[in-house]
């Protein structure tokens, strides 16, 4: 029976790759075909940071610099964030892992959780391109969604057309802080696609629409899955009807 249910599960789906990639976009996306919440570190670490705590201070002060917050801090809110039962049959995970230490954390999380290993997509781009996303990228203050002129033309009103908010540029988008989430993805998150390699990772070419991405990471999941292949076919049922309706 726990071997049924575990086959019925989605599991983890964990996104990798540089700032401005499409975690954000294609984390959206892929937990609404799969039918799973999603999960990103940096908004529920910026969320820490609006509340202007002595900790949200000091997560504001890191994030604003483009360094990373230390994997205790960001597991410790990640698992409190993910204990309700809405995570019980997977989840899709955007900026998280970014470390090998924390890849080693969430691996233990998810047997205590039944869930599996997880099965790691990485959005494979050049630093050139992911520039000029983040620089013209926008984002609503009041509801966090994320505006790009190539994905999103109405964003060049400047108010976020589901709430009217005007738009403002992140923290962290500014020439500074991205060269240093660079070095800190050169440096942390680099060593961790090399050691997913070893078990699998999907390595997507991200540049192309939104949408060319995100029918190539559905169609890496189906095929690069022996059985739980059923729930992604099924996801993609769901996601082209969901375009034609
Ligand atoms: P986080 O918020 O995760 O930032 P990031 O990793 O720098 O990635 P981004 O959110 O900037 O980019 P994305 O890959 O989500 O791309 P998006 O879809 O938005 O983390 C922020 C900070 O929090 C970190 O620097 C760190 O301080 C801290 N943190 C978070 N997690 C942590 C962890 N695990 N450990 C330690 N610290 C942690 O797309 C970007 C733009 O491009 C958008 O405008 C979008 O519309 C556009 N776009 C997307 N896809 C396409 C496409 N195919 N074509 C054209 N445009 C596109
Ligand atoms: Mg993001």
């Amino acid at each position: 029976m726990r071997g049924q249910q575990h086959r019925n599960r989605i599991g983890a789906v964990v996104l990798l790759g540089l700032p401005g990639s499409g975690k954000g976009t294609q984390a959206g996306r892929l937990a609404a075909a799969l039918g799973v919440p999603s999960i990103s570190t940096g908004e529920l670490l910026r969320r820490e940071a609006e509340k202007g705590t002595a900790l949200g201070r000091s997560v504001q002060e890191i994030i604003a610099r483009g360094k990373l917050v230390s994997d205790e801090l960001v597991t410790r809110v990640l698992a409190a964030h993910a204990c309700s039962s809405s995570f019980r049959n997977g989840f899709v995970l955007d900026g998280y892992p970014r470390t090998v230490a924390q890849a080693e954390l969430l691996d233990s999380w998810l047997e205590q959780r039944d869930l599996g290993a997880p099965r790691v997509v990485y959005l494979d781009i050049t630093a050139e391109e992911v520039k000029a996303r983040l620089m013209n990228r926008l984002e609503c203050p009041q509801c966090g969604a994320t505006y790009g002129t190539a994905t999103d033309l109405s964003s060049r009103d400047g108010c976020c057309k589901k709430d009217g908010t005007r738009l403002v540029h992140r923290l962290d988008d500014n020439a500074a802080s991205i060269l240093e989430r660079f070095r800190q993805y050169e440096l942390n998150t680099q060593p961790l696609i090399a050691h997913y390699e070893a078990r699998g990772l999907l390595r997507i070419a991200a540049a192309g629409s939104p949408d060319d991405v995100f029918d190539r990471i559905l169609n890496s999941l189906t095929t690069a899955e022996p059985d739980p292949a059923r729930t992604v076919k099924t996801a993609r049922v769901m996601a082209a009807a969901s375009v034609a309706g």
